[in-house]
């Protein structure tokens, strides 16, 4: 192995190539999460939108797209989880040598916090695959519209039916509320992380954190409120 190769694997091994890793990792779940927001809200423009939207992402570059995306997401999603764990770990180690106390009480109030909203979001994200994509126990798969003279699965009438069935839709608002307390942490610290923050811009990334996370937050939720309202049927 070159020397460079090898000093970039060992940085990466360390404490703070995986905190940026972290970081990196969870810049693109953002991302993803804003995207897939913007994608969604299309269901107030009408099913045709949202319907051509669905259309397009499982048949971009024939096909192959999606799954590149997938893996993709599927890649940062398994680093970002089990280098926190890592880190976590790591930093209680540390803390429990030096103070001597046990690591549970030494562990920040926030970092539990993240610990725990992110759980919640990984149990949210499988059962979501479970109900919008695996369509296990339902019948949405076999939903279908023609559009433009093609027949296409029906997201629209799948999230309209998701959604009108109360628990689910309180799942989703309640797990909603998690990801916003987690991206408004993990949104500013990320920043912190990549080093953009100093003493003055400090509370300028936090404030972004907050309304990027408020935006997610309302977005996402306004659709199983408006389908229990009749409003999107
Ligand atoms: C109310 C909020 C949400 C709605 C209405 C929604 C809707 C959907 C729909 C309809 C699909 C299936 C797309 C298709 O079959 O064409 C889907 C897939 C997916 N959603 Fe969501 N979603 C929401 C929130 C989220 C959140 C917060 C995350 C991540 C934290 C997320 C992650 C995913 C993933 C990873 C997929 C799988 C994409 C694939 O592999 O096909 N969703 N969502």
């Amino acid at each position: 192995m070159s020397a460079l190769l090898k000093s970039f694997s060992s940085f990466l091994g360390s404490s703070i190539g995986k905190k940026l890793l972290v970081a990196l990792t969870g810049a693109v779940l953002v991302l993803f999460v804003l995207g897939h927001m913007i994608g969604n809200l299309l269901i107030f423009v009408g099913p045709d939108a949202i319907n051509e939207y669905g259309h397009f992402l499982q048949t971009m570059i024939h096909g192959a797209g999606v799954w590149i995306a997938r893996v993709g997401l599927l890649v940062c999603a398994v680093l970002h989880v089990v280098l926190t764990i890592q880190l976590t770990r790591e930093n209680r180690a540390a803390r429990s040598q030096r103070y001597g106390y046990t690591a549970t009480i030494q562990a920040s109030k926030s970092s539990r916090i993240m610990i725990l909203s992110g759980l919640t979001i990984l149990a949210f994200i499988i059962y979501h695959l479970l109900h919008f994509t695996v369509h296990a126990g339902n019948n949405y798969g076999t939903y279908q519209v023609m559009l433009h003279g093609e027949k296409v699965h029906d997201v629209y009438k799948m999230v309209v039916a998701g959604f009108s069935w109360l628990p689910a839709s309180i799942f989703y608002i309640i797990a909603m509320l998690l990801l916003c307390s987690h991206l408004s942490h993990g949104v500013s610290s990320m920043f912190q992380t990549l080093g953009l923050a100093t003493e003055r811009t400090r509370p300028i990334f936090e404030k972004i954190g907050s309304a990027y996370a408020a935006i997610i937050l309302i977005g996402n939720c306004s659709i199983p409120i408006a389908v229990l309202l009749h409003f999107v049927k």
